[in-house]
């Protein structure tokens, strides 16, 4: 038999921008966490009292308008801890009052949960995702088939091809992926998927990444992303 899941990941797709709020809920204390509050707070709300749960840790993949907008709703109504990596803080400028802030690696318990923040720069300086057992939550560094702009402020292309290198080599390829955006024809992946269908992983040569990524790929695909063979 096997054991059952200390927690469970419940994305709620939110705004105009098909962004993904997810809710991380530890089943042993009923304490939640929420990735990236934003557009609408109320909803998040909602299912968390549906669940019956507490939410007392906010997790930030990057600092983005369209991934933190909700904080300051949030508060107003959880005293939670927010958790982001102090890279991104010092990026960002003018983060919420005393977040903890955290060196890629560190892990954060959330009942009996363990959450390890990796940090993982290249949509901008200080991004990170969240890893909990063969679960990714990715923020806008991995999407389904797809991967963040680096073209915008603190963007570099060259450190997201290391990135990914890191994310793909390292991981085990059943990781479950759970992007910051509805970008793709479904909602998660796992890392074996995306080493055979997403073009930003098919690349050994930084220079051709950097060229695909900054000049090609906007201009030869939209969303909803498809896979893509790896022998194209
Ligand atoms: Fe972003």
């Amino acid at each position: 038999m096997t054991e059952e899941s200390p927690f469970s990941i419940q994305a709620m797709e939110l705004g105009p921008m098909e962004n993904f709020v997810y809710l991380v809920h530890d089943h042993a204390t009923g304490r939640a966490a929420v990735v990236d509050p934003a557009w609408d707070v109320p909803a998040i709300i909602r299912t968390a009292e549906a669940r019956g749960v507490d939410i007392t840790d906010v997790l930030l993949t990057h600092s983005h308008h369209d991934h933190v907008n909700g904080i300051q709703e949030l508060l107003d109504r959880y005293d939670a801890q927010i958790h982001l990596l102090k890279d991104e803080a010092a990026f960002w400028g003018h983060y919420p009052d005393r977040p903890t802030l955290h060196h890629g690696g560190d892990v954060i318990r959330l009942g009996k949960t363990e959450i390890k923040i990796l940090h993982t720069p290249g949509h901008t300086p200080g991004s990170a995702c969240y890893q909990l057992d063969h679960h990714l939550i990715s923020g806008d560094t991995l999407f389904v088939f797809g991967c963040g702009r680096c073209d915008l402020r603190g963007g570099d292309p060259e450190q997201m091809h290391q990135t990914l290198k890191r994310l793909s080599t390292k991981l085990p390829p059943d990781t479950i992926i759970h992007p910051g955006h509805n970008y793709a024809e479904k909602t998660t992946s796992t890392m074996h998927e995306e080493l055979e269908g997403n073009p930003f992983l098919h690349f050994d040569n930084p220079d051709d990444f950097v060229h695909y990524r900054m000049h090609v790929h906007d201009r030869e695909r939209r969303s909803p992303y498809h896979p893509v063979p790896r022998d194209r």
